[in-house]
C-alpha cells in the first residue's frame, strides 16, 4: 500500500521514495500534505465536539452495514471522525484532529492527491465528501485509480455543495451513475462499473449541530476491467 510511496526516515518522519520529500508524523499520523496547507486549525476541536453530539441516523446504520462486508484493504476517503467498527480500515482526511478522534490507522492528506499507489485497495469509501472538495471529479478519478479491478466503490452523496466546488464540476445523481457505468463521459472520465445497489433519500443528521438533516443518495458498485480504447489510426 503506502510503502510504494513512503519509506521510513525517522520515527517522526516519512520520506517519499519518489521525490525524497520528508513528511512529519504527528500523533502517529503521517501528514502527507504540501507545505503550507494547514492540517489543523482552531475550529477543529469545536467541529469534533459538534459532530460527536450528532444523533445516530439511518445513513450511519446503512453505511455501517455495507462497510462490514467490504473486502480489505479498505480506504475511507474524507473519513472524518467516523469509526465504522472496522479497525482495519485506513482513513484519509485533511484534518488531523478528526483522525485523532476517529482512532485506528489514518493519514492526513488530500483526497485530490492521495499518497497511495494505484490499485492499492479492494474497496474505497467516499462518504459525504464529493460535495465538499474543490474538484470532486478528481477525487472520483483517484478513487477509481486506487481500486483494483473487481474492487468495490461505496458512495454517499448529500449534494450539499460547498462554495469551494465550482459550478462546472457539479453533477447530479443520474449523471454520476451513468458515468460510473460508462454510459456517459459528461464528467470526462472513462469508467466501467456495475452499480448493483442504490439507496435513495437516506436520512443523515448533517455535518454538525445546527445543520439541517440531508436526504443522501448511496450506491455500491464493482469496478470492471479497463475500457477498451479504440486502436490508434495508422
Ligand atoms: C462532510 S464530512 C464527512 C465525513 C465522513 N465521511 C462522514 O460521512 O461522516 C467531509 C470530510 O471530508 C474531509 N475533507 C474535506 N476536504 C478534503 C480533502 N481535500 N481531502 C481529504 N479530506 C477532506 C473533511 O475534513 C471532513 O472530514
Amino acid at each position: 500500500m503506502m510503502q510504494a510511496f513512503l519509506g521510513p526516515l525517522s520515527p517522526e518522519h516519512l520520506r517519499c521514495l519518489g521525490c525524497g520529500t520528508a513528511y512529519a508524523i504527528v500523533h502517529g499520523f503521517p501528514v502527507v500534505l504540501p507545505v503550507g496547507v494547514p492540517h489543523a486549525d482552531a475550529q477543529d476541536e469545536a467541529l469534533v465536539r459538534a459532530m460527536e453530539g450528532l444523533p445516530a441516523c439511518p445513513l450511519q446504520a446503512l453505511l455501517r452495514e455495507q462497510v462490514a462486508s467490504l473486502r480489505p484493504p479498505v480506504l475511507d476517503m474524507g473519513c472524518g471522525i467516523q469509526d465504522w467498527g472496522r479497525p482495519d480500515i485506513l482513513g484519509l482526511d485533511a484534518r488531523l484532529s478528526f483522525l485523532k478522534r476517529r482512532g485506528g490507522p489514518g493519514v492526513v492528506g488530500d483526497a485530490q492527491d492521495p499518497p497511495f499507489a494505484p490499485e492499492s485497495f479492494s474497496a474505497v469509501c467516499l462518504f459525504n465528501l464529493l460535495d465538499s472538495v474543490p474538484n470532486p471529479v478528481l477525487v472520483l478519478a483517484w478513487a477509481d485509480a486506487l481500486l483494483v479491478p473487481g474492487g468495490e466503490l461505496l458512495v454517499a452523496m448529500p449534494f450539499a455543495w460547498s462554495d469551494v466546488v465550482p459550478e462546472r464540476l457539479r453533477f447530479d445523481w443520474d449523471t454520476l451513475v451513468a458515468c460510473l457505468e460508462g454510459r456517459s463521459q459528461a464528467m470526462g472520465l472513462r469508467l466501467r462499473y456495475a452499480v448493483h445497489s442504490q439507496w435513495r433519500d437516506v436520512a443523515w443528521s448533517g455535518r454538525g449541530q445546527g445543520e439541517p438533516a440531508f436526504a443522501v443518495q448511496v450506491l455500491r458498485a464493482t469496478k470492471g476491467p479497463p475500457p477498451t480504447l479504440p486502436p490508434l489510426a495508422p
